[in-house]
Protein backbone atom coordinates (compact mmCIF):
# COMPACT_ATOMS: atom_id res chain seq x y z
CA UNK A 1 0.00 0.00 0.00
CA UNK A 2 1.16 3.41 -0.87
CA UNK A 3 2.11 5.70 1.74
CA UNK A 4 -0.20 8.79 2.25
CA UNK A 5 0.72 12.01 0.97
CA UNK A 6 0.75 14.64 3.49
CA UNK A 7 1.43 18.05 2.01
CA UNK A 8 -1.61 17.18 -1.54
CA UNK A 9 -1.63 20.30 -2.87
CA UNK A 10 -0.10 22.42 -0.96
CA UNK A 11 2.21 25.17 -2.38
CA UNK A 12 5.94 25.95 -0.67
CA UNK A 13 8.81 27.87 -0.91
CA UNK A 14 11.81 26.26 0.34
CA UNK A 15 15.33 28.50 0.31
CA UNK A 16 18.59 27.09 -0.09
CA UNK A 17 16.77 24.48 -1.62
CA UNK A 18 19.01 23.48 -4.23
CA UNK A 19 21.63 22.06 -2.19
CA UNK A 20 21.47 19.74 1.08
CA UNK A 21 19.24 19.85 3.84
CA UNK A 22 17.01 22.05 2.04
CA UNK A 23 17.56 19.69 -1.57
CA UNK A 24 16.26 16.75 0.29
CA UNK A 25 13.26 18.72 1.80
CA UNK A 26 12.17 20.06 -1.59
CA UNK A 27 12.12 15.71 -2.83
CA UNK A 28 10.09 14.92 0.44
CA UNK A 29 7.74 17.47 0.15
CA UNK A 30 7.18 17.04 -3.51
CA UNK A 31 6.93 12.95 -3.10
CA UNK A 32 3.82 14.11 -0.16
CA UNK A 33 2.38 15.93 -3.41
CA UNK A 34 3.00 19.70 -2.64
CA UNK A 35 4.01 21.84 -5.63
CA UNK A 36 7.75 23.16 -4.44
CA UNK A 37 9.34 26.51 -5.48
CA UNK A 38 13.01 26.08 -4.83
CA UNK A 39 14.19 28.97 -4.57
CA UNK A 40 18.81 29.34 -4.33
CA UNK A 41 21.12 31.63 -5.55
CA UNK A 42 23.00 28.38 -6.94
CA UNK A 43 20.86 28.19 -10.77
CA UNK A 44 22.38 25.32 -11.85
CA UNK A 45 21.90 23.23 -9.05
CA UNK A 46 18.64 24.69 -8.08
CA UNK A 47 17.54 23.76 -11.88
CA UNK A 48 19.03 20.00 -11.04
CA UNK A 49 17.12 19.39 -8.26
CA UNK A 50 13.98 20.41 -10.07
CA UNK A 51 14.98 18.18 -12.95
CA UNK A 52 14.98 15.40 -10.98
CA UNK A 53 11.64 16.12 -9.02
CA UNK A 54 9.78 16.33 -12.64
CA UNK A 55 11.38 13.27 -13.45
CA UNK A 56 9.22 11.91 -10.75
CA UNK A 57 6.01 12.81 -12.56
CA UNK A 58 4.25 16.00 -13.30
CA UNK A 59 1.11 17.19 -11.71
CA UNK A 60 -0.88 17.10 -8.19
CA UNK A 61 -3.23 14.18 -7.04
CA UNK A 62 -4.50 11.29 -8.92
CA UNK A 63 -7.98 13.27 -8.39
CA UNK A 64 -7.20 16.62 -9.01
CA UNK A 65 -7.49 17.05 -12.99
CA UNK A 66 -7.16 20.95 -12.66
CA UNK A 67 -3.44 20.49 -10.84
CA UNK A 68 -2.23 17.60 -13.50
CA UNK A 69 -0.86 20.64 -15.95
CA UNK A 70 0.74 21.76 -13.30
CA UNK A 71 4.66 21.28 -12.53
CA UNK A 72 5.55 19.51 -9.70
CA UNK A 73 8.41 21.79 -8.91
CA UNK A 74 9.86 25.29 -10.29
CA UNK A 75 13.65 26.94 -9.86
CA UNK A 76 13.59 30.61 -8.65
CA UNK A 77 16.74 32.54 -8.31
CA UNK A 78 16.01 34.24 -4.87
CA UNK A 79 19.34 35.40 -2.80
CA UNK A 80 17.75 35.88 0.91
CA UNK A 81 19.92 39.00 1.42
CA UNK A 82 17.81 41.06 -0.92
CA UNK A 83 14.16 41.97 0.11
CA UNK A 84 13.37 43.14 -3.60
CA UNK A 85 14.04 39.03 -4.99
CA UNK A 86 12.02 37.64 -1.77
CA UNK A 87 9.14 39.38 -2.08
CA UNK A 88 9.31 38.60 -5.55
CA UNK A 89 9.89 35.01 -4.77
CA UNK A 90 6.40 34.94 -2.73
CA UNK A 91 4.73 36.58 -5.34
CA UNK A 92 6.54 34.19 -8.00
CA UNK A 93 4.70 30.84 -6.45
CA UNK A 94 1.56 32.77 -6.44
CA UNK A 95 1.37 33.77 -9.74
CA UNK A 96 2.66 30.02 -11.06
CA UNK A 97 0.38 27.30 -8.13
CA UNK A 98 -2.19 30.40 -6.99
CA UNK A 99 -1.79 30.23 -3.33
CA UNK A 100 1.26 29.96 -0.34
CA UNK A 101 0.56 27.60 2.06
CA UNK A 102 4.49 26.43 3.15
CA UNK A 103 7.56 28.80 3.72
CA UNK A 104 10.55 26.77 4.47
CA UNK A 105 13.39 29.15 4.95
CA UNK A 106 16.48 27.30 5.19
CA UNK A 107 19.52 29.03 3.19
CA UNK A 108 21.93 29.45 5.49
CA UNK A 109 25.88 29.88 5.46
CA UNK A 110 28.53 29.06 7.72
CA UNK A 111 30.07 32.11 8.12
CA UNK A 112 33.63 32.89 9.41
CA UNK A 113 35.29 30.25 12.04
CA UNK A 114 37.65 31.93 14.20
CA UNK A 115 38.65 33.74 17.51
CA UNK A 116 36.12 36.47 18.60
CA UNK A 117 39.42 38.36 19.45
CA UNK A 118 40.33 38.94 16.06
CA UNK A 119 36.35 38.49 14.49
CA UNK A 120 35.40 39.12 11.23
CA UNK A 121 32.84 42.10 11.29
CA UNK A 122 33.45 42.34 7.33
CA UNK A 123 30.04 43.77 5.54
CA UNK A 124 31.12 41.63 2.86
CA UNK A 125 31.94 37.92 4.03
CA UNK A 126 32.50 38.59 8.28
CA UNK A 127 29.59 39.06 10.89
CA UNK A 128 27.14 41.04 9.11
CA UNK A 129 27.33 38.81 6.28
CA UNK A 130 26.21 35.87 8.00
CA UNK A 131 23.47 37.93 10.39
CA UNK A 132 22.19 38.92 6.72
CA UNK A 133 21.98 35.67 5.55
CA UNK A 134 20.77 33.77 8.38
CA UNK A 135 18.54 35.75 10.47
CA UNK A 136 17.95 38.87 8.37
CA UNK A 137 17.21 36.56 5.58
CA UNK A 138 15.03 34.57 7.22
CA UNK A 139 13.31 37.93 8.55
CA UNK A 140 12.43 38.85 4.81
CA UNK A 141 10.89 35.26 4.14
CA UNK A 142 8.83 35.41 7.39
CA UNK A 143 7.68 39.03 6.33
CA UNK A 144 6.35 38.35 2.85
CA UNK A 145 5.35 34.96 3.15
CA UNK A 146 2.75 35.97 6.02
CA UNK A 147 1.81 39.17 4.00
CA UNK A 148 1.13 36.74 1.42
CA UNK A 149 -1.01 34.40 3.68
CA UNK A 150 -2.52 37.38 6.15
CA UNK A 151 -4.00 38.59 2.61
CA UNK A 152 -5.36 35.30 1.45
CA UNK A 153 -6.45 34.46 4.54
CA UNK A 154 -4.12 31.63 4.89
CA UNK A 155 -3.77 29.07 7.96
CA UNK A 156 0.23 28.81 6.49
CA UNK A 157 2.90 26.89 8.33
CA UNK A 158 6.14 28.92 8.42
CA UNK A 159 9.43 26.55 8.92
CA UNK A 160 12.88 28.04 9.72
CA UNK A 161 16.61 26.08 9.82
CA UNK A 162 18.18 26.29 13.27
CA UNK A 163 20.37 24.44 14.28
CA UNK A 164 22.30 22.93 17.76
CA UNK A 165 24.15 25.73 17.52
CA UNK A 166 20.42 27.70 18.28
CA UNK A 167 20.48 26.38 22.02
CA UNK A 168 24.39 26.14 22.60
CA UNK A 169 27.51 27.78 22.70
CA UNK A 170 30.68 26.16 21.45
CA UNK A 171 29.21 24.40 18.62
CA UNK A 172 29.82 26.70 15.42
CA UNK A 173 31.36 30.15 15.00
CA UNK A 174 30.65 33.51 17.25
CA UNK A 175 28.19 34.41 13.77
CA UNK A 176 26.46 31.49 12.89
CA UNK A 177 25.75 30.82 16.46
CA UNK A 178 24.23 33.79 17.51
CA UNK A 179 22.38 34.22 14.31
CA UNK A 180 20.59 30.57 14.67
CA UNK A 181 20.09 31.81 18.57
CA UNK A 182 18.62 35.17 17.12
CA UNK A 183 16.64 32.73 14.95
CA UNK A 184 14.82 30.82 17.63
CA UNK A 185 13.51 33.97 18.76
CA UNK A 186 12.97 35.64 15.68
CA UNK A 187 10.26 32.63 15.34
CA UNK A 188 8.76 33.02 18.99
CA UNK A 189 8.04 36.37 18.20
CA UNK A 190 6.86 35.91 14.84
CA UNK A 191 4.73 33.32 16.16
CA UNK A 192 3.45 35.27 18.95
CA UNK A 193 1.58 38.43 16.10
CA UNK A 194 1.28 35.48 13.65
CA UNK A 195 -1.31 32.58 16.00
CA UNK A 196 -4.34 35.24 15.66
CA UNK A 197 -4.27 34.53 11.71
CA UNK A 198 -3.80 30.83 12.28
CA UNK A 199 -0.53 30.65 10.79
CA UNK A 200 2.43 28.51 12.75
CA UNK A 201 5.65 29.46 13.19
CA UNK A 202 8.47 26.74 13.96
CA UNK A 203 11.91 26.39 14.00
CA UNK A 204 13.53 22.90 12.85
CA UNK A 205 17.09 22.41 14.56
CA UNK A 206 20.04 19.83 13.43
CA UNK A 207 22.89 18.83 14.61
CA UNK A 208 25.83 17.89 12.06
CA UNK A 209 25.18 16.90 9.22
CA UNK A 210 27.76 16.24 6.34
CA UNK A 211 26.07 18.83 3.62
CA UNK A 212 28.45 20.78 1.36
CA UNK A 213 27.75 23.49 3.85
CA UNK A 214 29.63 21.18 6.68
CA UNK A 215 32.24 19.88 4.66
CA UNK A 216 32.80 23.47 2.58
CA UNK A 217 33.19 21.36 -0.63
CA UNK A 218 36.51 20.12 -0.15
CA UNK A 219 36.22 17.92 3.47
CA UNK A 220 35.46 14.49 2.82
CA UNK A 221 31.59 13.82 3.80
CA UNK A 222 32.22 10.32 5.52
CA UNK A 223 34.93 12.04 7.87
CA UNK A 224 32.08 14.93 8.62
CA UNK A 225 29.45 12.39 9.62
CA UNK A 226 32.02 10.38 11.41
CA UNK A 227 33.06 13.18 13.43
CA UNK A 228 29.57 14.42 14.03
CA UNK A 229 28.25 10.37 14.88
CA UNK A 230 30.89 10.74 17.65
CA UNK A 231 30.02 14.04 19.00
CA UNK A 232 25.77 13.31 19.52
CA UNK A 233 24.29 11.25 22.30
CA UNK A 234 22.43 8.61 19.93
CA UNK A 235 24.23 5.90 18.76
CA UNK A 236 24.23 3.96 15.43
CA UNK A 237 23.00 6.39 13.20
CA UNK A 238 23.80 9.27 11.28
CA UNK A 239 22.00 12.12 10.92
CA UNK A 240 21.56 12.79 6.94
CA UNK A 241 19.72 15.87 5.12
CA UNK A 242 15.99 13.25 4.60
CA UNK A 243 15.76 12.93 8.70
CA UNK A 244 15.40 16.81 8.73
CA UNK A 245 13.43 17.01 6.06
CA UNK A 246 11.18 14.47 7.85
CA UNK A 247 11.09 16.65 10.65
CA UNK A 248 10.27 19.83 8.18
CA UNK A 249 7.43 17.69 6.55
CA UNK A 250 5.69 17.40 10.04
CA UNK A 251 5.95 20.94 10.61
CA UNK A 252 4.47 21.48 7.26
CA UNK A 253 1.67 19.55 7.52
CA UNK A 254 -1.68 18.98 9.39
CA UNK A 255 -0.07 16.62 11.75
CA UNK A 256 1.62 19.52 13.62
CA UNK A 257 -1.48 21.74 13.72
CA UNK A 258 -1.38 22.83 16.45
CA UNK A 259 2.36 23.19 17.10
CA UNK A 260 3.68 26.92 17.00
CA UNK A 261 6.18 28.79 18.06
CA UNK A 262 8.78 25.54 18.92
CA UNK A 263 11.93 24.97 18.20
CA UNK A 264 12.05 21.04 17.19
CA UNK A 265 15.96 19.62 17.61
CA UNK A 266 16.72 17.11 15.24
CA UNK A 267 19.98 16.13 16.77
CA UNK A 268 20.06 12.64 18.88
CA UNK A 269 19.59 14.33 22.00
CA UNK A 270 22.82 16.72 21.89
CA UNK A 271 21.52 20.21 23.04
CA UNK A 272 19.64 18.09 26.28
CA UNK A 273 22.02 15.27 27.30
CA UNK A 274 25.55 16.10 28.84
CA UNK A 275 27.63 12.31 28.98
CA UNK A 276 29.82 13.94 31.32
CA UNK A 277 28.97 12.55 34.87
CA UNK A 278 28.43 8.98 32.94
CA UNK A 279 31.91 9.54 31.08
CA UNK A 280 33.48 10.21 34.21
CA UNK A 281 32.69 7.24 35.98
CA UNK A 282 33.05 4.99 32.85
CA UNK A 283 37.06 6.67 33.46
CA UNK A 284 36.94 5.73 37.27
CA UNK A 285 36.22 2.14 36.99
N1 LIG B 1 24.92 20.89 7.65
C1 LIG B 1 24.86 21.05 8.97
O1 LIG B 1 25.66 20.47 9.72
C2 LIG B 1 23.79 21.93 9.57
C3 LIG B 1 23.51 21.78 10.94
C4 LIG B 1 22.54 22.60 11.51
C5 LIG B 1 21.88 23.54 10.73
N2 LIG B 1 22.18 23.65 9.40
C6 LIG B 1 21.44 24.64 8.64
O2 LIG B 1 20.77 24.01 7.57
C7 LIG B 1 20.52 24.97 6.54
C8 LIG B 1 20.87 24.35 5.21
O3 LIG B 1 22.25 24.10 5.17
P1 LIG B 1 22.89 22.80 4.50
O4 LIG B 1 23.65 22.10 5.56
O5 LIG B 1 21.89 22.07 3.72
O6 LIG B 1 23.99 23.49 3.58
P2 LIG B 1 24.13 23.59 1.99
O7 LIG B 1 25.32 24.46 1.77
O8 LIG B 1 24.11 22.25 1.38
O9 LIG B 1 22.81 24.37 1.55
C9 LIG B 1 22.62 25.73 1.81
C10 LIG B 1 21.96 26.35 0.60
O10 LIG B 1 21.69 27.73 0.90
C11 LIG B 1 21.95 28.47 -0.26
N3 LIG B 1 22.23 29.86 0.06
C12 LIG B 1 23.32 30.38 0.67
N4 LIG B 1 23.23 31.71 0.73
C13 LIG B 1 22.04 32.04 0.15
C14 LIG B 1 21.38 33.27 -0.09
N5 LIG B 1 21.93 34.44 0.24
N6 LIG B 1 20.16 33.24 -0.70
C15 LIG B 1 19.61 32.05 -1.06
N7 LIG B 1 20.20 30.87 -0.89
C16 LIG B 1 21.41 30.86 -0.28
C17 LIG B 1 23.16 27.78 -0.89
O11 LIG B 1 23.28 28.13 -2.27
C18 LIG B 1 22.85 26.32 -0.65
O12 LIG B 1 22.15 25.77 -1.73
C19 LIG B 1 21.32 26.20 6.91
O13 LIG B 1 20.47 27.18 7.45
C20 LIG B 1 22.29 25.70 7.96
O14 LIG B 1 22.70 26.70 8.85
C21 LIG B 1 23.10 22.85 8.81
Amino acid sequence: MSKPRRLEGKVAIITGAASGIGEATAKVFAENGAFVVVADIQEELGLKVVASITAGGGGGGPDDHNLNHMMKAIYKKCDVTVEKQVKETVAFAIEKYGTLDIMYSNAGIMGPVGSILDMDMDMEKGFDRTMAVNLRGTALCIKHAAQAMVERQIRGSIICTGSAASSLGGVGPHAYTASKHGLVGLVRSAASELGKHGIRVNCVSPSGVATPMATENKLDPSKIEALNCSMVNLKGIALKPKHVAEAALFLASDESIFVSGHNLAVDGGATVVDNSLAMMRQRKQ
